[in-house]
């Protein structure tokens, strides 16, 4: 049976994307930490869509748990068609030897599970010649970010390295495309003790659904790399055609200043 395989499921955009991927008749894999709110989805879609979906609870920045991920789909003999790797969050702050840990769990998460996973399941989708892959960037991926220096190159790498494989796998059959939303209305604002960000909210606020629809057809399409909101893609755009890296740095670092800090 054909899956539909979504980290970070349990909230926010990865919630919405699994209720748009639902209603067009896709069966889903969730996976995330919190199974409660798994179970409470899980039986949300089967009922109002009747699609199968499956749980997984799994924290994706611990040692083993991709590998295992991958196994758990392949014993099941879940086909996963499309991979979207959502799962992520950032830390606000000056970069500091205190957060050590967290950067380690961030990077992790971020950079090294969503690589393996694209690494596992885009070995599958190859020798079938069909599949998608979406991963979840951000806007921040498009310049240096103070304040947020590890998760914006977090970003960063997560666009460049979807671009280079998309490259890579023109004419297998299987597609890759990075989502990069903008500020977002979900927990990802909270749990990066983001608030005091001076001028965050510069690209306008987006709710999460919005962003799923697009980032659902974009994947399906195939396309390269998509931004949501026209305010969004104009702050992108604004950041590659800047006279000088650090006329760029100077402007990520104003919209980013603590206004906490005087
Ligand atoms: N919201 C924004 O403003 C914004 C902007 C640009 C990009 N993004 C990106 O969008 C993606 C989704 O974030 P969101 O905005 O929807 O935030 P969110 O509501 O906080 O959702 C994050 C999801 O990731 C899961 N998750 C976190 N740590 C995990 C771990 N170690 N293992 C497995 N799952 C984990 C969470 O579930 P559990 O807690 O249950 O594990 C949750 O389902 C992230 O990659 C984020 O960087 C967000």
């Amino acid at each position: 049976m054909q899956y539909a395989l979504i980290t970070g499921a349990s909230s926010g955009i990865g919630l919405e994307l699994a209720k748009v991927m639902a209603a067009k008749g896709h069966n889903l894999i969730l996976v995330a930490r919190r199974l409660n709110l798994l179970q409470e989805l899980k039986a949300t879609l089967e009922k109002k869509y009747g699609v199968s979906v499956q749980i997984r609870v799994a924290d994706l920045s611990a040692f083993g748990e991709v590998q295992a991920l991958h196994e758990f789909c392949k014993q099941n003999e879940w086909q996963v068609e499309y991979l979207i790797n959502n799962a992520g969050y950032g830390d606000y702050g000056k970069f500091d030897a205190d957060k050590i840990q967290i950067y380690q769990n961030m990077l992790q998460l971020n950079v090294v599970a969503l690589t393996e996973l694209t690494a596992l399941f885009v070995n599958d989708m190859k020798q079938r010649r069909s599949g998608r892959i979406m991963n979840v960037g951000s806007i921040a991926a498009f310049q240096p970010g103070p304040n947020l220096a590890v998760y914006a190159a977090s970003k960063a790498y997560v666009m460049h390295f979807t671009e280079a494989l998309n490259y890579e796998l023109r004419g297998t059959g299987v597609t890759a495309t990075v989502l990069n939303p903008g500020v977002t209305e979900t927990g990802f604002v909270s749990r990066a003790n983001m608030e005091n960000a001076a001028n965050l909210k510069n690209g306008g606020l987006m709710d999460a659904a919005t962003v799923a629809k697009l980032g659902y057809k974009s994947m399906m399409a195939g396309k390269l790399n998509v931004i949501p909101g026209w305010k969004n893609r104009l702050l992108a755009l604004g950041s590659m055609t800047m006279p000088s890296r650090e006329a760029l740095l100077r402007i990520s670092g104003a919209i980013l200043k603590d206004s906490s800090v005087r």
